[in-house]
């Protein structure tokens, strides 16, 4: 999504979360004092030195040094950028993130209403004596009761070219809308529209808030395709929902592990059978942005697979999927069914214990990932330790930064009998020379500014987030840009940096502000924190130094003029 996020929109939703309730919901919090301490999630240490608190609505690591507001907690958690945090954090409190300008059309509400109409209609059909009659059969067949049929209000769409639009496409504006909602297809020939759903069982696709966004529709006979969708719109974006996300929310307040299967009829066989945390793609392949929406709402998730190859290569490829999204604390497990057998048919035939069961098996991502590596090698040649490094090494990077990743090297420098190679380069490339000693000139923090500058655009929130002295000191050059910024950000706390774009733009900072912008970071944001705020401090003390030299200067001067 673009366009710009409007700032009283960020402003209410700071004034909404509550940083100790958002954190406190996720690490075992407790009181100290003022402030409420729990081990730091962004490194690793046996006593706690990250402190989170309420007065100030920010966190702060004593270890790491990590610190910020709540939106700057979820960017380093979750290794996004501002405007995904605000949308996680948007989503946690029910809040749909407004945009403003831009050539973005925010999707029309309209889309969402004729989605919802359509629903009702194909719940009314499934419903009627004559209509339904086949459907409800059907469904009786596959063992779906009353309950589980409502929850997910399933619906019937009868054969038929015009059924739905007939019903509902009683205007122009209206026929035109439910093509836009992916309802209705136009004829090549004539460029008239028709039904997009036809004779098929309906599953509406609901996202996290529970708005209808599309449509899986299945055949109640053997032929194909067996499952239609509805096409990518405005609404619908199969990258990223999830069947069964809702329902799931609905059923438990706070998600402890989503169980992630293939079709939809394993989520509703599933929950009927009591196991109401399961969800399942829009017909796709497992995707990153699949996993990073799952870990918004939990931190564990257990993928389920078939047992065949086409199985196996379905879930080492969720297993790539998902590496860039394994921020700290999220867990991810890879279970396989007997073949043959998908959810539905294991909890049907053997019950929910069998399939409980399986999944009690489920191998952890890092132990996954190194069996997966290391297939078809030999680790007693120096040959293959070599091609296993090759190939680990680069997934492995591709990690945030975390406890989990710090392993992961290691257990592949073990493998290999070898030095972890890639490590030195990813942490170290943004390091600053040591300020210390008195030769210190002007011209060497040059680059440094422009570093904190980059790092500030992107992560605009982390200004909140500094210490009072090292935000005066951030600001004190006037006319620099980065102190421009920094006096922006001390008025404009909550601007992103589409906001702050459109501020420079025109202004003798902007090219400066372009370049920052352009600037790509390959560490994790936390680090990035760091960085600035180490920054700053040096920025502080240069100036101290300053006005102390200047100080003699003048008194040397005043001294000499008083002789
Ligand atoms: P499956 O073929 O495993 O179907 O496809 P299923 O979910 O077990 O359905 P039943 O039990 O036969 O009714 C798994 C998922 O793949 C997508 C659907 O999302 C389906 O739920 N799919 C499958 C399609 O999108 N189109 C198809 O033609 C088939
Ligand atoms: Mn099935």
């Amino acid at each position: 999504m673009s366009g710009r996020i409007p700032e009283d929109f960020i402003r209410s939703l700071l004034d909404r979360a509550d940083i100790v309730e958002y954190i406190g919901a996720q690490l075992k919090l407790n009181k100290k004092g003022k402030d409420y301490w729990a081990c730091c999630p962004f490194h690793q240490e046996k006593t706690p030195s990250f402190s989170v608190s309420s007065q100030r609505q920010a966190y702060h690591c004593f270890g790491c040094k990590a610190g910020g507001n709540v939106i700057g907690f979820i960017m380093a958690r979750d290794n996004v950028g501002y405007v995904e945090a605000i949308e996680t954090l948007a989503a946690h409190y029910g809040m749909d993130v407004p945009r403003e300008g831009g050539e973005r059309i925010r999707p029309d509400q309209g889309i969402y209403d004729i989605l919802a109409e359509a629903a009702a209609c194909f719940v009314t059909w499934l419903q009627d004596a004559k209509k339904g009659v086949d459907a409800r059969e059907y469904l009786e067949r596959r063992r779906l009761k009353k309950d589980t049929v409502e929850q997910f209000s399933l619906g019937y769409v009868p054969a038929g070219w015009d059924n739905l639009l007939t019903k509902l496409g009683t205007d122009e504006a209206r026929r035109e809308l439910l093509h836009k909602a992916g309802l209705a297809r136009r004829r090549d020939s004539d460029n008239g529209l028709y039904d997009m759903f036809r004779g098929r069982l309906m599953f509406p696709i609901r996202d996290a808030r529970g708005r209808i966004i599309g449509f899986g529709g299945r055949t109640l006979r053997s032929d194909e395709p067996k499952y239609i969708n509805s096409p990518q719109t405005p609404v619908f974006h199969k990258a990223r929902e999830l069947y069964g996300l809702f329902e799931a929310r609905q059923a438990s307040r706070r998600i402890e592990s989503f169980v992630l299967v293939e079709g939809y009829t394993d989520v509703l066989a599933l929950h009927q059978a009591g196991i109401k945390n399961g969800v399942a793609t829009l017909g796709t392949a497992v995707g990153e942005a699949h996993f990073r929406s799952l870990f918004r709402y939990a931190d564990e998730i257990a993928c389920c697979f078939d047992g065949d190859t086409a199985g196996r290569a379905a879930a080492h490829a969720a297993m790539l999927q998902s590496i860039p999204a394994l921020a700290a604390n999220k867990r991810l497990k890879f279970a396989f069914l007997p073949e043959g057998e998908d959810p539905d048919s294991l909890v049907s035939s053997q019950g929910a214990e069998a399939f409980t069961k399986r999944l009690s098996t489920a191998g952890l991502f890092s132990e996954y990932f190194f069996e997966e590596m290391r297939t078809g090698l030999d680790l007693a040649t120096l040959e293959d330790k070599a091609r296993l490094r090759q190939l680990a090494e680069p997934e492995i990077e591709r990690l945030p930064i975390t406890p989990l990743k710090e392993l992961m090297r290691t257990q592949l420098a073990e493998l290999t009998g070898s030095a972890y190679t890639a490590r030195a380069p990813a942490v170290k490339a943004q390091r600053y020379p040591p300020d210390d000693t008195h030769t210190a000139k002007r011209n060497r923090t040059i680059p440094l500014r422009q570093h904190m500058l980059s790092i500030l655009i992107h992560y605009p929130a982390f200004f909140a987030g500094l210490e009072e002295a090292s935000r005066e000191a951030l600001i004190a050059e006037n006319g620099d840009s980065l102190s421009a910024l920094g006096d922006y950000l001390s008025k404009n706390a909550s601007a992103d940096a589409a906001t702050i774009y459109g501020f420079f733009l025109g202004t003798e900072h902007e090219q400066a502000i372009q370049q920052a912008a352009s600037k790509q970071f390959d560490i994790a944001s936390h680090l990035l924190a760091n960085e600035l705020a180490e920054g700053a401090q040096k920025l502080g003390r240069l100036q101290a130094r300053e006005r102390s030299r200047k100080a003699l200067r003048s008194r040397l001067k005043g001294e000499s003029e008083a002789r």
